[in-house]
């Protein structure tokens, strides 16, 4: 039998240190997760989209969303420093930043599935239990759901070209299965740990099923195309 979950609002790092090291711990991996996740994706997808791009408005684009990830990446940074976290220390970022970058049609796709799991991810934390996070992410999200709806719409301009429908459907098929793992697994202590402090309130299998409801509605009522089979446990 766990113990009842943390309900305070935890204000400022210095409180964070007086609820105690576990609870440092816990919000700390979440905040280094976001600060490696984002800089992985800038220097994956968002810096690479820019050669990518097929014209001198979508560069524009590309450039903006670029700056805004590392951007990400540089607040997360400090929100982690506050609270006395290196943030250079060796985590593994997700297995979603190997997916090779290769077209146009895959970065816009990425966008709109991959940065849909990002927005399901701050969400989430609009509720957490440390202020500067909810904070953050409310001032983050509006430039995510940016990235998305950037990602939906020219997505949907491919598909004015039936010659485009095989790449995306096979982007979308990729994509999918590559973003699954990044909700991390459905048995996990850092979850536990997360939930019991108030950091998030959701299991990793709750939060990946609200991924997949919100990309199959994009994939199959948007764009009409298939979504592939995705299962709501991962477990590596
Ligand atoms: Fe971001
Ligand atoms: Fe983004």
């Amino acid at each position: 039998m766990s113990a009842p979950a943390f309900t305070a609002d935890v204000p400022d790092a210095a409180a964070a240190e007086a609820v105690g090291p576990e609870y440092v711990t816990a919000v700390g991996k979440v905040i280094l997760s976001h600060v490696r996740n984002e800089l992985a994706g800038a220097v994956a997808f968002d810096e690479p989209a820019i050669a990518l791009a097929p014209g001198p408005r979508e560069k524009w684009l590309a450039c903006r969303i670029a700056m805004e990830e590392y951007g990400h990446h540089l607040k997360f940074a400090r929100l982690a420093a506050d609270l006395g976290l290196d943030s250079a220390a060796n985590g593994r970022s997700l297995s979603v930043f190997d997916y090779q970058l290769t077209s146009w049609a895959e970065f816009v796709g990425l966008k709109a599935l991959v940065d849909l799991a990002e927005v399901v991810l701050m969400e989430e934390l609009l509720a957490t239990s440390y202020l500067p996070l909810r904070r953050l992410v409310a001032g983050l999200l509006p430039e995510e759901h940016f990235h998305v709806a950037f990602g939906k719409a020219r997505t949907r301009d491919l598909l004015t070209d039936p010659a485009n429908v095989d790449v995306v459907q096979q982007a979308v098929d990729q994509l999918v299965r590559c973003t699954v793992p990044f909700f991390g697994r459905s048995v996990s202590a850092n979850n536990d740990a997360f939930r019991q402090w108030g950091v998030k309130q959701r299991t990793n299998d709750e939060t990946r099923a609200h991924w997949i409801g919100r990309a199959r509605h994009f994939v199959e009522g948007e764009l009409g195309l298939r979504f592939p089979d995705a299962d709501r446990h991962w477990n590596g």
